[in-house]
């Protein structure tokens, strides 16, 4: 298989582990320039006492201020359930432009419905400053980077690929901890299987960053490992599971997982690509739709 990029680039990844949502962020820097790039920012929140606040977003920006580095992109690989992004609190700090994949549209859609949106939310991904299609290319600093369309968890995730280093968000876990469920809207577990394939057809030695880990069986939190590993090792789909063995249990699988913890606020403040909705007189506001999800 032939790429648009040169994957021999070694980028300096800094991962960043949020405890309260099991996220990793990732400060990804080209290694010939102070450039740099975010990817899966977190905001933190107090769910009950609808209180938001940035200690971790703080930590990324003060990592960045701290090197002198200067931050050309904040990339969201998908739509977050889990977690809600800081992004355009980072890029008012900082600048950069803030990247989703171009199937965001679907999911404001989507949700738009679900949240009972009115028209004042628009649904053409214009909330954000790039949409990435497939294969499309760009740069940070002097490193290449391309997006892959990887849907399946959500329509809109995106795999990351810059330099030899790969952020697949939800597609896979680290080899003991499988895949990501496929069950929420617009999700489907055929098209992850197929999108995982096109993550493990990359390089053997591409380093593969996570979005998410919970230390299966009481190990310690890791969040990278490499395609081979992934291969080889993968609970889901490693050692040549097929697709109908994959789909058979990651439906059985999810049909008994419940909703995320933060998946209601996490949802209408991602799908505008960060920012906290308002009510009709401009004050921030969420709402909770009962029996929608
Ligand atoms: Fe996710």
């Amino acid at each position: 298989m032939t790429y648009p990029v040169n994957m021999t680039i070694k980028p300096d990844v800094e991962a960043f582990f949020d405890e309260a949502t099991n996220t990793i962020s990732y400060i990804v820097k080209d290694p010939t320039s102070n450039a740099c790039a975010i990817i899966d920012s977190v905001m933190d929140i107090d769910y009950a006492a609808g209180r938001i606040t940035y200690e971790h977003a703080d930590e990324l920006i003060a990592r960045i201020e701290e090197c002198g580095c200067e931050l050309q992109w904040i990339i969201e690989t998908h739509v977050h359930a889990d977690h809600l992004s800081a992004a355009p609190y980072i890029q008012e700090k900082l600048g950069g432009k803030i990247g989703v994949g171009a199937k965001i549209m679907v999911v404001q859609d989507t949700f738009g419905k679900i949240f009972n949106e009115g028209t004042e939310f628009q649904r053409d991904g214009s909330q954000f400053d790039k949409l990435f299609e497939d294969g499309d290319t760009y740069k940070i600093g002097n490193m290449d980077a391309f997006a892959i369309y990887t849907p399946g968890h959500t329509p809109a995730c995106m795999t990351h690929v810059i330099g030899n280093a790969a952020f697949v968000g939800d597609t896979l876990f680290m080899p003991d901890g499988g895949s990501a469920r496929a069950d929420f809207p617009g999700g489907d577990a055929g098209t992850l299987y197929d999108s995982i394939q096109k993550v493990l057809s990359l390089p053997d030695d591409m380093r593969l960053f996570m979005c998410h880990d919970y230390g299966p069986n009481g190990r310690d939190i890791q969040w990278e490992t490499t395609v081979a590993e992934e291969k080889a090792h993968n609970i889901h789909v490693g050692a040549g599971k097929t697709r109908e063995e994959f789909i058979k249990f990651r439906t059985e699988r999810d049909a008994q997982l419940a909703m995320p913890r933060l998946i209601i606020p996490s949802l209408q403040v991602n799908m505008r690509a960060g920012e906290i909705p308002t009510d009709k007189d401009g004050k921030p506001m969420l709402k909770v739709p009962v029996n929608m999800l």
